[in-house]
């Protein structure tokens, strides 16, 4: 277990009301399966999620704000069908690479699989966390928290520029 996931897990102990909030998406086979998906070199996509969960809710619930909405949109925010790796060999077309659709295939999947817990809020959560490169900036101040938690959280990313080209998928994988 990393460090990560020992501090998610003694948070989730300790906030029973986070759990409450979350436990229908975290116990969903989908959603576990997120736990393969690799989201930057030593998370995958299910730890990612859930620490801009946490940090989105923390944030929103200081501000007094709508922590409930903003823990489900930040869980759900990269719900995305594929691990973004597995197509960087396939040529897509500029629009088409995974930083600009992956934001709507994560609110079509809430949708889908948790339609009970997807309001016109959550969805904006989702659909906006990725201003500004996908151009339409978010709606709501939960929807702002969980852009900004999320880049926040992606800072290691951040810190090498020479791999961004990568995470946009604008670059092919070697192995591919
Ligand atoms: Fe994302
Ligand atoms: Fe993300």
């Amino acid at each position: 277990m990393t460090r990560l996931q020992k501090k998610i897990e003694q948070f989730i102990k300790l906030n029973k009301e986070y759990y409450d909030i979350v436990e229908p998406i975290l116990k969903h086979p989908e959603i576990i399966k997120r736990k393969d998906f690799i989201h930057h070199e030593s998370c995958s996509v299910y730890d990612h999620c859930l620490i801009v969960s946490i940090l989105s809710y923390i944030w929103a619930k200081k501000l007094g704000w709508d922590y409930k909405s903003a823990a489900i949109g930040g869980l759900l925010h990269d719900f995305y069908d594929e691990p973004w790796q597995k197509n960087l060999h396939i040529t897509k077309k500029f629009h088409e690479k995974h930083g600009f659709i992956h934001a709507r295939q994560a609110a079509k999947n809430a949708a889908k699989y948790f339609p009970e817990l997807i309001t016109e809020k959550v969805d904006n959560i989702i659909r906006r966390h990725m201003f500004p490169l996908n151009i339409i900036p978010p709606k709501y101040r939960e929807s702002w928290i969980v852009s900004m938690v999320d880049k926040y959280t992606s800072l290691d990313i951040l810190k090498s520029p020479k791999e961004w080209p990568k995470y946009l998928g604008f670059i092919r994988n070697k192995q591919n």
